[in-house]
């Protein structure tokens, strides 16, 4: 059972996927946690399976909700030190055909809802001198997406703007940090319309969400920037950045064509 340094977290999107992993992890670990989402049932549902975990339902796209997980960090209380952003979802298919009323609401939820609630975290820990922020971006940050192009570019804004606030403040003991998953199989490819272009991916490109949520709360107890989990992912990430970009640009805009 492996143990974490932090007395109690806020988990976003802690209804499926990622979120529940992390919520999972953290209460076995006996660390009490915040679980935040809009299926009240689905989160009500883990709770009755810990004595640690606390519901509270949220639409993260509204300013309602913001405001209710922000008042929630900010009660002194049951004092929050981990807030982990990882509610996000994706648009897939070519950017003229897409609603963008979906793409409104999903810059919403992952940059809006991100920087309101880093912004009121930090502002809880500040006075502390010590909290912990975990971002989750996506490798899809590192590289424009063909097809996933308002996805691709939230995750490269959520990953530059992680980095500057991890800096900012790297010397008053509060960790920031970007966690960057591969292919995690959840609810995100049908949520993103994406799971027929996932279809043909080989099974040992999928990282299994345990292994992800953990590899994320090791990174930011020990105050990684950037964590990409699998050597698999970490070594693509290194190919982008060694390509020109045009190249991987035209790579990416062809695999699709294809
Ligand atoms: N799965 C992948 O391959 C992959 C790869 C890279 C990065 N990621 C990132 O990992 C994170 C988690 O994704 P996942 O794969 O676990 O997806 P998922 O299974 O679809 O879970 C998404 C979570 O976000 C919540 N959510 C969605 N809209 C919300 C809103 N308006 N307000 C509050 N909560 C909301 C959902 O709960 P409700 O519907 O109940 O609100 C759910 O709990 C996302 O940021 C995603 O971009 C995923």
């Amino acid at each position: 059972m492996p143990t974490y340094p932090f007395g109690r977290a806020l988990v976003t999107g802690a209804s499926a996927g990622i979120g529940e992993s992390f919520a999972r992890l953290l209460a076995s670990a006996g660390v009490p946690v915040v679980v935040v989402a809009r299926r009240y049932d689905r989160l009500v549902a883990l709770a009755s399976e810990f004595e640690n975990i606390e519901v509270l339902q949220a639409d993260l796209q509204s300013e309602i909700g913001i405001d209710a997980v922000i008042r929630r960090l900010n009660d002194s209380d049951k004092p929050i030190d981990l807030l982990v952003n990882n509610a996000g979802f994706g648009t897939s298919g070519t950017f003229d055909a897409i609603d963008p009323q979906r793409t409104t609401q999903e810059i919403a939820l992952n940059v809006n809802a991100l920087v309101r609630l880093t912004h009121a975290a930090i502002n809880v820990f500040s006075p502390r001198a010590r909290g912990y922020v975990l971002n989750v971006s996506s490798v899809a940050a590192f590289q424009a997406g063909p097809t996933l192009a308002v996805y691709a570019a939230t995750k490269a804004f959520v990953t530059s703007f992680t980095e500057a606030v991890h800096e900012e403040n790297r010397k008053r003991g509060i960790h920031i940090s970007a966690l960057h998953p591969g292919f995690v199989p959840t609810e995100f490819q049908s949520v993103s319309s994406a799971k027929d272009s996932t279809s043909n991916i080989p099974g040992f490109m999928w990282l299994k969400p345990e292994r992800v949520a953990h590899a994320g709360l090791v990174a930011v107890a020990r105050n990684k920037a950037i964590s990409v989990p699998s050597i698999l992912y970490k070594s693509l990430v290194v190919v982008t950045k060694i390509f020109p970009r045009g190249a991987m640009r035209r790579i990416a805009g062809s695999i699709i064509a294809d």
